[in-house]
């Protein structure tokens, strides 16, 4: 019997439609002699939706009428199994609308990637594919993966933190003892350039600062760098053995990426194909002397094995053209379009990469069922003569 394999995607994320192209894309390009796929749409207000109509990208032009035509869904443990329940069940109906064996989450940005969707699943002892919740969690805070970089010595731009509820003399007052101007300020959680503001002085920054806390409640504020080069590589495998990828660069048009850079230019630029989220800013691979790809890639796989990832991820390098240092930037635990633009210029077809990733979740999930997770004695037996007052036993 084919393994059935419930795709989730969208979600409450300000990257939601762009999580639907990967998703669909993605479930183009799955292996149908093995998998059995349930693509599973999660709504703006995390509700999921099943059926014929959600892997339609042309339905999405109306979601109201997507959702009339879909059915609701919930997940529920039930006869070894995890099922999903229809939510508004008609009498002529089965409550049970289908099962999945493993879950593939293809979901970008906050509330889904951050480890959310991933806990969630995780609590219904499902394999799923990629990075487990911290893994997801750190990747999704520009902050803290920056701090257990710099622990390694990976090299990442020095940064200041700040909470919204500072007072913004005081956090300028900060930047400026610290950080010289142009210093760019970005929300700690998003993605897609949403929210990130370059300020060459004191007006600027404070213009900045309250666009930031606009999106998030954390701000990270660190030097610009004038002479940028933008260099991305992906990596795949686990804490065992990973590999990276070719290594592609982005072509600004803009002085910061913008959203509309990134996923609305279409490939005016190059005149290339809309089959990657960064149509019309890419050249792939990168125009960098191999040292220079070594260096990175080898800093791709420290940085995927220092923060504990799994499957497929993408790390991007931020390069000072005025003293040829390197940083990583950020991580993208589940890339738009899953990074497979960057594997097949590495000679791997995309089925084989999403194979890869399926084969990766079930081992995790396989070690992860050899451990011991509970133990047979029930404490709470010592407090059957003493009730919850008896003195038998401490909770420390
Ligand atoms: N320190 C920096 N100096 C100059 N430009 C930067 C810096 N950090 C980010 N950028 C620009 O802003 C873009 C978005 O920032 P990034 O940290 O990648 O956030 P996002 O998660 O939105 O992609 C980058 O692609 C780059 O063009
Ligand atoms: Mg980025």
């Amino acid at each position: 019997m084919k393994i059935k394999l419930g795709v989730f995607f969208g979600g409450k994320s300000v990257e939601h439609e762009v999580s639907i192209i990967t998703a669909l894309q993605a479930i183009e390009n799955m292996d149908r002699d093995k998998y059995d796929i349930v693509p599973i749409y999660i709504t703006k207000d995390n509700r999921m939706y099943c059926g014929d109509f959600v892997s339609d990208i042309k339905q999405y032009k109306n979601i109201e009428n997507l959702l009339r035509i879909s059915t609701q869904v919930t997940l529920v443990q039930k006869d070894n199994k995890v099922v999903l329940l229809r939510v508004n069940k008609k009498f002529y109906e089965k409550e049970v609308y289908d099962y999945i064996d493993i879950a593939f989450p293809i979901v970008h940005g906050t509330n889904v990637e951050d480890g959310t969707l991933q806990g969630y699943l995780k609590m219904f002892n499902l394999p799923y594919v990629g990075c487990d919740v911290t893994a997801s969690a750190i990747g999704m805070d520009k902050y803290v993966s920056k701090i257990i970089l710099k622990e390694n010595n990976i090299p990442v731009l020095d940064c200041k933190c700040f909470y919204k509820n500072e007072k913004i003399e005081d956090i300028i007052k900060e930047v400026e003892a610290n950080i010289e101007y142009p210093v760019i300020v970005k929300p700690i959680n998003l993605g897609s350039s949403v929210g990130i503001v370059v300020a060459k002085n004191r007006d600027e920054l404070e213009e900045g600062i309250e666009d930031a806390f606009t999106y998030a409640r954390k701000i990270l504020i660190e030097k610009a760098i004038k002479n940028l080069r933008e260099v991305n590589c992906s990596v795949l495998g686990d804490y065992e053995e990973c590999s990276a990828s070719e290594c592609e660069e982005l072509d600004k048009t803009a002085d910061i990426l913008s959203y509309e850079d990134k996923y609305m230019s279409g490939g005016k630029k190059t005149g290339g194909s809309k089959s990657h989220m960064n149509a019309g800013v890419l050249k792939l691979p990168a125009d960098i002397p191999n040292e220079l790809k070594d260096k990175i890639q080898d800093l791709a796989k420290k940085t995927f094995k220092v923060l504990g990832c799994n499957g497929v991820i993408r790390i991007d390098f931020l390069i000072d053209e005025d003293t040829n240092n390197v940083y990583v930037n950020e991580v993208n635990t589940i890339p738009g379009c899953l990074s497979f633009h960057l594997w097949r210029a590495a000679g791997k077809e995309y089925k084989e990469l999403l194979n890869d990733m399926i084969e990766l979740a079930l081992k995790r999930n396989r070690e992860e069922n050899n451990m011991v997770f509970s133990f047979d004695t029930n404490v709470l037996e010592g407090y059957a003569d003493g009730g919850l007052k008896g003195g038998k036993g401490k909770i420390n």
